[in-house]
């Protein structure tokens, strides 16, 4: 890292509220490194995140070019490939609208399939970690998710992106051995970050009053309206997906 680099907080050109409306999963790109210093400013933001009793359990193995590296992207590639495999399948990613070429459905199992095609290639993988002091609980997820979404946010601030995965859990005995990763400590994600091919966007989520709700469960108070402009996503039925509440 150049002095110049250590000195200077790269450019943070994203509000916040705008950064957190429009930080998608970013899953293709551009084959470059992420420099040391944008980097620093990224996981410096994920140090900052909040935590149960302001323990900091969370630790991250941040893998960028080195042989190691490279290794454990290799790793967690080949697991990828696996779950994707199935998933593709399970999930019907072929049938219906997904046999339209331009339809959402076959946009994403064809993003799904290049990121996990070209998961060994990714610029940077970030190993979320949490150190257990106690009984894994329901709720120690709380002291490292923060962090992890902190630096999806901060790399959408300083023009990269990134997404949250599960892929680790494909490779767990490997990655703990590779990078000596202590028995006590949970590999609770693998985050990829970039430069996007492509752009971020809007969000497109449900309408918030589907999500939100005031003194009833399942009633949500006038306020709930999301602002003019919001992309929104069509509601889903409880079939489409199970915690959807029943009316
Ligand atoms: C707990 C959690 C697990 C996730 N696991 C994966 C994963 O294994 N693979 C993946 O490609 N994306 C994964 N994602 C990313 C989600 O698919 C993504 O955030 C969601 O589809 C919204 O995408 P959007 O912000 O682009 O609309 C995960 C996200 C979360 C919060």
């Amino acid at each position: 890292m150049t002095a110049d680099e250590n000195t200077h907080r790269a450019k943070d050109v994203v509000g916040l509220l705008e950064g957190l409306s429009t930080t998608r999963a970013i899953r293709r790109y551009v084959d470059e490194p992420i420099p040391e210093g944008v980097l620093r400013d990224i996981m410096f933001a994920a140090t900052r995140a909040p935590s149960g009793s302001n323990r900091q359990p969370f630790r991250f193995l941040v893998l960028t070019d080195s042989a190691v590296a490279q290794q454990a992207k290799a790793l967690i590639a080949v697991g990828a490939q696996k779950m994707w495999a199935q998933k593709r399948v399970t999930d019907g990613y072929d049938v219906g609208t997904g046999i339209q070429a331009d339809s959402p459905k076959s946009r994403m199992a064809n993003v799904m399939q290049e990121y996990v095609d070209n998961f060994s290639r990714v610029p940077v993988l970030v190993l979320a970690c949490l150190v257990r002091y106690r009984e894994p609980t329901p709720s120690e997820g709380a002291s490292v998710y923060p962090a992890c979404q902190n630096i999806l946010l901060a790399a959408r601030a300083l023009g990269y992106g990134g997404v949250l995965t599960g892929f680790q859990a494909f490779a767990e005995t490997e990655l703990r051995e590779l990078l000596n990763i202590p028995d006590d400590t949970a590999l609770a994600g693998a985050i990829t970050l970039g430069k996007p091919v492509g752009h971020h966007g809007p969000v497109r989520r449900v309408p918030m009053d589907e999500l939100i709700y005031g003194d009833q469960w399942g009633t949500s108070p006038l306020w709930a309206i999301d602002p003019p402009g919001t992309a929104v996503m069509a509601r889903r039925t409880q079939a489409e997906n199970p915690t959807v509440t029943k009316k």
